[in-house]
């Protein structure tokens, strides 16, 4: 008899009491009921039957490189490592409208072009809704083979049917249903049996399957996240519906590095690759202006240029106002609590608004130091110099920490024709750069750097 579980639709954890609150992920109004699996006759209680004995090898030995399937798109290769590799699955999670089905549809016309066999299964649309957008994109006829189901057992069958496809788009898991589970579409269960069968599917036949994966916000459906430990690469696509940027992120891949990105414009033709994404990230940093300061950050293997924008007000609220965008709003908070007992910057009564250029998400501490110069920049509506990258982790003491990664960061800015840069005191070691390097070891040393600079409109400390 099949038992009734309840299952937490964000997270995949098990309660055996409904309840409007997920214990584990924190999320609300997410656990519905749903029959597990009925076990296999007998496993409770049963003996184990007697087990195979598997070759135990050492450690050491031989290990070729997996082979891959390039799609000659760039950034996406980039971020998977250096191609997809044959038998392996692969996650690609996002918001509803970011651009998956796009960038997925555009890579397979790529992969086709290069006489591979790739096929587009769709849950979501309709065939001619497919072939719209394919035409839309310029890639109408593009060899790349359609099929509209849902059913997890008449996919693999279409799948096992002739040649065996090199590449296979599931587009989206969240519509997969397998007709021996009893549960809804949408639902973990569903996923989980869906995505497992054409994991299964993957290892056994060595196409390499890409799964499409809805990210949720409220939990109506099973989010993608339930299913990242069943495959071997999982990337998100990422960005800000206001601006044309996206960014796949590599979050997990066992066959390459993590963190590595891919950098993508939408436009009308559908997803262009950026090549040069330092350019687009320094927003307008050319006029420069109070309150913004160019950040060398590193993302997986490639040094980026970004513009960390601030705006400092005084604030007429009993609270003042802190917002950040891009950026951790408990990161900010500390910054300004050090700026402030280091370095005698009042900014409590001021409201405060940080902003990433492009709608890119800053991850690394490395950002502090442009952070801080920033803020003070636009508290003391002092300009910080036109071609200046800044870079280094401010710790609660107020010392300025180095990072890693100086010589790639100073090297990116000035290929973008960047002439100074302010970063962290290195002591002993030497920095090797054509740039004109200020070392600053506190807070306290930024501050005269930067009201060195200021036009005395507002003092700062
Ligand atoms: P889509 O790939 O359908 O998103 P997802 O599969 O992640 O839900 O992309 C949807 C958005 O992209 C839609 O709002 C329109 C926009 N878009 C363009 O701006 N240009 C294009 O060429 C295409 C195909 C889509
Ligand atoms: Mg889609």
């Amino acid at each position: 008899m099949a038992k009734t579980t309840f299952v937490c639709q964000s997270c995949g954890s098990t309660t055996h009491k409904w309840s409007g609150h997920c214990d584990a992920c924190d999320s609300w109004n997410t656990i519905i009921e749903e029959k597990a699996e009925a076990p296999a006759s007998g496993a409770k209680g049963a003996a184990l039957p007697r087990g195979r004995v598997a070759r135990l090898v050492d450690l050491k030995g031989e290990s070729p490189a997996p082979p891959r399937i390039t799609s000659g798109v760039a950034e996406l290769d980039r971020v998977t490592g250096g191609g997809f590799v044959p038998g392996s699955a692969v996650l690609i999670g996002g918001d509803p409208g970011i651009g998956k089905s796009t960038l997925l549809l555009q890579a397979l016309a790529a992969l086709g072009g290069k006489g591979e066999r790739v096929i587009y299964v769709t849950g979501e649309e309709a065939i001619a809704q497919v072939r719209l957008r394919a035409a839309r994109l310029g890639l109408a006829d593009a060899p790349v083979l359609l099929a509209a189901e849902t059913n997890v057992s008449d996919i693999i069958a279409t799948l096992n049917e002739g040649d065996v496809p090199s590449v296979v788009v599931i587009d989206s898991v969240q519509t997969l249903w397998s007709p021996v589970i009893d549960a809804a579409p949408g639902t973990v269960s569903q996923l989980k049996a869906g995505s497992e069968a054409l994991v299964r599917f993957a290892k056994s036949k060595g196409a390499c399957v890409l799964l499409v994966g809805h990210v949720t916000k409220d939990g109506q459906i099973a989010g993608p996240k339930v299913i990242e430990h069943l495959v071997d690469t999982v990337l998100y696509f990422e960005g800000d519906r206001g601006h044309q940027f996206r960014i796949l992120r590599a979050v997990k891949n066992r066959f390459g590095p993590t963190d590595e990105i891919g950098v993508f414009e939408m436009s009308d033709g559908g997803l262009q690759e950026v090549t040069n994404p330092s350019r687009l990230f320094m927003g307008q940093a050319e006029r420069a202006a109070p309150g913004t300061a160019v950040f060398a950050g590193i993302e997986g293997t490639r040094p980026l240029l970004v513009e960390v924008q601030a705006l400092v007000s005084p604030s007429a609220l009993g609270t003042p106002r802190r917002t950040a965008v891009g950026w951790d709003g408990t990161r900010l908070a500390m910054i300004l609590a050090v700026l402030e007992a280091r370095a005698g910057v009042t900014l409590s009564n001021h409201d405060v608004y940080l902003n990433v250029a492009g709608g890119l998400r800053l991850r690394e501490p490395a950002a502090d130091l442009a952070v801080a110069a920033a803020l003070l920049s636009s508290l003391s509506d002092s300009v910080i110099p036109h071609g200046t990258v800044l870079f280094g982790e401010i710790a609660l003491s107020g010392a300025i920490r180095p990072v890693g990664q100086t010589e790639p960061r100073l090297k990116e800015a000035q290929k973008l024709g960047l002439d100074h840069a302010v970063l962290a005191d290195q002591g002993e070691k030497a920095v090797k750069s054509s740039l004109a390097v200020k070392q600053v070891a506190t807070v306290a040393d930024l501050v005269a750097w930067v009201a060195s600079r200021s036009k005395g409109l507002r003092r700062i400390a």
